[in-house]
């Protein structure tokens, strides 16, 4: 499905969202906090908007590693690296959130933006990004949510359950623009989610919302235990 929609997906988040994901997405990485020589992680990186968001907010020394499962995302993310300048220091891998292939602790900060509602074994996926972060890391989550306020609800129901998917079907493959409310409306409430997050071993969790609640934004850090031993992990 990504493959298909990878042509049009920049051009119909622009539109569908009038603009503002990219405000979601400066407001998400500006959260993380990248050390001299770090080195961040890019999960589910579609076509790069956070990759190169990061890169514009970060020093110049830290390293971007996005990772993809959708080989056509990944070739116009290569493109518009591409284009910035940025190949040097941001570097794109196939694979999966599910089977990260990265070490263990090799991460000082990861994002993952509207993707893990796409990941098919979320649990799993939660703990791999835990296995790669360093203890003192942070993971920063940005995923669509459902509004509280009744008023706003139903306004943005009718927008995102009716509208957003004929426009979606005028330029892109209908099927993914159904998908992307029906996804919305299956995943867990902020609360859920954030005891996800704590159960693959992260904690505390701070959630905020963006857009009357549209978005939701998760930062967490690992969970630093101590072993039978003394030593920290
Ligand atoms: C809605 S797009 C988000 C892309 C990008 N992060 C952004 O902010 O625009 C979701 C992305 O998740 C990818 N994806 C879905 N399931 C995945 C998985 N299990 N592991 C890695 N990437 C996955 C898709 O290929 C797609 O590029």
């Amino acid at each position: 499905m990504f493959d298909a929609i990878a042509p049009r997906y920049d051009f119909l988040n622009r539109l569908l969202s009038l603009g503002i994901d990219r405000r979601w997405r400066k407001k998400a990485v500006a959260r993380l906090r990248v050390p001299e020589n770090g080195r961040v992680l890019d999960m589910a990186c579609g076509t790069a908007d956070m990759a190169l968001e990061i890169a514009r907010q970060y020093p110049r020394t830290a390293e971007i590693v996005g990772v993809d499962i959708s080989t056509h995302m990944l070739a116009i993310a290569r493109r518009k690296i591409e284009a910035a300048g940025e190949a040097e220091r941001i570097r794109l891998l196939d694979g999966s959130c599910e089977a990260i292939p990265a070490s263990d602790g090799v991460f000082d900060g990861a994002v993952i933006a509207f993707g893990i509602r796409n990941v098919g074994d979320r649990r799993k996926g939660l703990h791999e990004l835990r296995r790669v972060l360093k203890p003192d890391a942070s993971l920063i989550v940005l995923e669509f949510s459902r509004p509280r306020s009744p008023l706003f609800q139903k306004i943005f129901n009718l927008y995102f359950y009716r509208i957003l998917p004929r426009i979606g079907a005028l330029f892109s493959r209908r099927s993914a623009y159904l998908y992307l409310p029906q996804s919305v409306a299956e995943f867990p409430e902020p609360t859920r989610f954030a005891e996800m997050l704590a159960e693959a071993g992260f904690g505390p969790v701070l959630h905020r919302e963006l857009s009357w609640g549209i978005v939701s934004l998760f930062e967490a850090t690992p969970v630093i235990k101590i072993s039978g031993d003394g030593l920290l992990g």
